[in-house]
């Protein structure tokens, strides 16, 4: 009973607080705003993630797993690292909007003015190149299978002459199972003749598209629209080309039917070429090579190439496959300066993007490109396609392996570095989300929880002061609360298996969220 009356006078102290430092945002204030601006383009009721986020509902029932994968910051989807290089067009939230729901949520996520509810966008949505010069589908497929399906499709482009392409949009035909596409082209037959070779539409493909003439055009993935080059820049495509274009259906959609349609802007032959090339690569930049993982370890790879002219370089893109854990590239120049490309510090394979810069980056003559990739081949890797771990080596199929950092590339003019590909941090109409301008730091608490899954106790790492945690199951009931005034570890035996919600509040009003799982 004492205990009880402790708790119940600690948590009205903190809300107390905490309401008097924070500036109670509401849904129709900035919450909706935000969630619209950079979530349903994936989470509306056609899109391609599970859930809709599309209403007040939807993202009030989900306020804590939303708020758990922000502060982790697991969605959007964007793996790569933004602290010391930042990337055009990318959809990732600033600091103020992660703390803008987090506040929210701890405030127990008001509407606001039910008058002034924002319209939710629509996602009827037309084409973004409304003129192309090519339009082409892939012919109309049933996926046949409950797993990941990745299947090639050849389009055959139709140009009796050169063209330079500037714009490709990859238009789904079935926005709900349609998880990336890797678009190609290629003048050989090779493509076309494995297709002839599959009786179903298509052929099924993990890696690359079989073919060593393939050139990688671009990447899909959802809610990105259409793929521009680097103004003043376009890919040549060589007269009788065909699109050999990869698309990625994920499990559970068996019996579904895509038709994906691709459209290709040209542009003046004036356009400066971008090559694309698998600049470090696991055939022969690889410095301690053959690309290996035996079972049960965990290995990293070392790659570098000298670069010896001056190159513009507009774009990046790592491949690995499923047992990649982490890669990252960066160009040393003769002076000893360090150029970061990119870091992905925990490879997904499910979401690849063509990352561009917001600026082309010079890549100096005399300078040498690094890359380095680590490959975990244990049972700790929750990717792994075998379990017991299976020797690994290079190749196509979804057990092997690569070590691919794909870089579009063009001869270097003075001033390419000051062409702006996209400046813009964030997402645009970020800043008109906020009504106000009050902030609270509260993911800047760097928690680390485990071990998670549990089986009963968790231990917490990272708090200085005496806490409360709330544990929320996956309907937002609270089913755990705690006060601690040291780091003893929680127990949540008791808990059903499931996955739940920890809120951690300290002392200082420092709010985190945490998914855990009870297994
Ligand atoms: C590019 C598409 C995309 C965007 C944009 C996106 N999501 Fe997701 N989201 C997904 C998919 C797909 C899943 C299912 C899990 C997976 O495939 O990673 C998911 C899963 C989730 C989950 C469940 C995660 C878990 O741990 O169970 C939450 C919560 C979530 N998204 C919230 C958000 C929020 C909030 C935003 C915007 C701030 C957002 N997502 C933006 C595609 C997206």
């Amino acid at each position: 009973m004492k205990l009880k009356n402790l708790l119940i006078t600690l948590t009205t102290l903190v809300l107390v607080e905490n309401s008097a430092k924070a500036h109670n945002p509401t849904w129709t204030d900035s919450i909706a705003c935000i969630v619209y601006t950079h979530c349903t383009s994936c989470h509306n009721q056609n899109g391609i993630a599970p859930f809709s986020l599309m209403t007040y509902n939807d993202v009030f029932q989900n306020r804590f797993s939303i708020a758990s994968s922000l502060q982790a910051r697991s969605m959007p989807p964007f793996p790569a690292k933004q602290d010391k290089r930042k990337y055009a067009h990318a959809n990732t939230l600033s600091d103020h909007e992660i703390d803008e729901i987090v506040d929210w949520v701890n405030n127990f996520a008001p509407l606001g003015n039910a008058n002034n509810i924002p319209t939710p966008p629509t996602y009827s949505s037309g084409y973004q190149i409304a003129n192309p010069d090519f339009v082409g589908k892939i012919p109309t497929y049933t996926v046949t299978s409950n797993n990941d399906v990745y299947r090639m499709f050849v389009i055959p482009a139709n140009n009796s002459t050169q063209q330079t392409i500037q714009s490709i949009e990859v238009y789904p035909g079935n926005r709900e199972i349609v998880h990336h596409a890797l678009v190609f082209q290629d003048t050989s037959l090779i493509p076309f003749t494995l297709d002839q070779n599959d009786p179903l539409p298509g052929y099924s493909a993990f890696g690359g598209t079989g073919s060593p003439t393939s050139k990688l055009l671009a990447v899909y993935t959802p809610g990105q629209g259409a793929f521009n080059f680097a103004p003043g820049f376009g890919a040549i495509m060589l007269p009788n080309s065909y699109i050999v274009i990869q698309m990625h259906y994920p499990g559970g959609v068996s019996g579904q039917v895509d038709s994906t349609m691709v459209r290709l802007k040209y542009g003046s032959s004036s356009l400066r070429n971008v090559t694309t090339v698998a600049a470090l690569n696991h055939g022969s930049t690889l410095t301690n090579g053959p690309l290996f993982i035996p079972a049960n370890t965990v290995r990293t790879f070392n790659n570098q190439v000298s670069n010896t002219v001056n190159r513009t370089l507009t774009g990046i893109m790592p491949h690995m496959h499923l047992i990649g854990r982490s890669i990252k590239a960066y160009c040393v120049t003769a002076t000893n300066d360090t150029i970061h490309l990119i870091d992905i510090p925990e490879w997904d394979f499910h979401w690849q993007y063509f990352y561009q810069f917001q600026k082309p980056i010079l890549l100096p003559a005399g300078s040498v490109i690094y890359g380095q990739a680590t490959y975990d081949n244990t049972t700790n890797n929750p990717h792994n396609p075998n379990n017991p771990p299976q020797d690994v080596s290079v190749g196509e199929g979804t057990e092997d392996e690569m070590f691919l950092i794909y870089m579009n590339l063009s001869t270097y003019l003075p001033g390419d570095t000051n062409i702006i590909i996209d400046t813009l941090s964030h997402f645009p109409h970020d800043a008109s989300c906020f009504q106000t301008t009050g902030t609270n730091d509260y993911n800047r608490l760097n928690v680390i929880i485990y071990p998670n899954p549990t089986s009963g106790l968790i231990r917490l790492e990272g708090i200085k002061t005496a806490y409360l945690a709330t544990i929320y199951n996956s309907e937002g009931k609270i089913v755990f609360t705690k006060t601690n005034e040291t780091n003893e570890p929680l127990n949540i035996q008791h808990l059903t298996i499931g996955i739940y919600y920890l809120q951690i509040r300290t002392k200082d009003n420092e709010v985190i969220y945490k998914k855990i799982v009870r297994q």
